[in-house]
């Protein structure tokens, strides 16, 4: 049988749940568990999330999803509601909803949910969701005066460039305005915020990657942040070949043996959700890291054996990622971040849950 599969490690999620304690130990943490826990199975994620204060999701059906599961924590969906009807279901199912845009503003005040909390989201610099200041003052005492509780939040645009222009000016303007709204409970810190500016930690944080074990940060790898990898991707070697210099590998034949080689043909490739452009990259057979040669097919992708100090066999354990190999490394490889091959991964590898 294929053996291409996902290992899940819950105690790594706690440990990285822990790691967020620590670095803001003085406030509430909404744990992002949006698309699948980023890729990593809503089940999974939420027995290793029972601590966080509250679970974070995109929009509306990713709560039920929660709610379907049994799980009664709070959630919170970051783009609020799309309709009034969903705006209204948010009360039965106990969600906390944001307003970023006039019209969510319009479904609250229409329908006023007594005592409900509203994420009211300020567009500080990033310029994808939220109200404009002004608007938001203006949202804050008709929210007020119709009885809701608030927590004013933005989301960074370049947390994980701590020195971009950027980040003061976005800081700047969401502190002045909480200075406006005062008493006031607020959030800004994704994970790259969190672990930068403790002084930005304020009542809540929102942490969502380094939850699963990447790192944020182009320039610091997820092992110096302490943070544990929760995924990791494996597969068996399927076949062997002695193959001459000179002979080309794999679709287009776009690699050409520069010695004799001995060709490992490994059970994994982008119909898996492991990225075709990758470049440059290695998986770990054996603890040892060997380069990915030629170009990634569907099912499969082939490696270079040659340099193994050990002599490999047919059905040893390859690493793509985790451990050895961080998620980070592959994602660098193929021009992306983590967070989208986590969450590109698709349904073939098995998912196991580790302890
Ligand atoms: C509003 C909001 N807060 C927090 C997060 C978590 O960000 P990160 O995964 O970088 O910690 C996200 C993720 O996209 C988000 O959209």
């Amino acid at each position: 049988m294929r053996d291409a599969r996902v290992l899940l490690n819950a105690k790594a999620l706690t440990h990285n749940l822990h790691r967020v304690r620590e670095y803001a130990p003085h406030s509430h943490v909404l744990a992002m568990v949006k698309a699948d826990a980023y890729g990593h199975g809503l089940a999974f994620a939420l027995s290793a999330l029972q601590d966080a204060d509250a679970l974070g999701v995109a929009f509306f059906q990713e709560a039920r999803d929660i709610r379907a599961l049994g799980n009664t924590q709070p959630i919170v969906v970051i783009e609020g509601a799309f309709s009034l009807e969903e705006w209204i279901e948010s009360s039965k199912i106990g969600t906390q909803c944001a307003i970023h845009q006039e019209r969510q503003l319009e479904w609250a005040l229409q329908h006023i949910i007594p005592n409900a909390t509203i994420w009211l989201k300020v567009n500080t610099g990033m310029n994808r969701l939220g109200l404009t200041p002004e608007q938001t003052i203006t949202a804050a005492e008709q929210l007020r005066a119709a009885g809701y509780q608030l927590i004013l939040t933005t989301h960074f645009a370049n947390a994980d460039e701590p020195d971009h222009p950027i980040n003061q000016q976005q800081i700047d303007t969401f502190l002045t305005l909480k200075a406006q709204l005062e008493p006031i409970q607020v959030s800004m810190c994704n994970s790259a915020a969190i672990m930068q500016w403790p002084e930005l930690h304020l009542d809540w944080v929102r942490p969502g990657i380094m939850l699963y074990g990447s790192s944020p940060f182009a320039d610091h790898t997820a092992q110096q942040l302490n943070l544990q990898p929760v995924m990791s991707l494996k597969t068996r070697l399927i076949a062997m070949h002695q193959i001459a210099a000179g002979v080309t590998v794999g679709y287009g034949a776009r690699y050409t043996t520069t010695r004799p080689t001995h060709l490992g043909v490994v059970a994994m490739g982008y119909g898996d959700g492991y990225p075709r452009v990758v470049d440059h990259a290695q998986v770990s057979i054996n603890g040892q890291l060997i380069p990915i040669i030629g170009r990634i097919s569907m099912d499969m992708l082939t490696v270079d054996l040659t340099d193994l100090s050990t002599s490999p066999n047919l059905d040893d354990e390859v690493v793509m990622w985790g451990g050895e190999i961080s998620v980070d490394q592959i994602a660098a490889a193929a021009g992306t971040i983590g967070y989208e091959l986590f969450t590109r991964l698709s349904m073939r590898p098995v998912r196991y849950i580790t302890q």
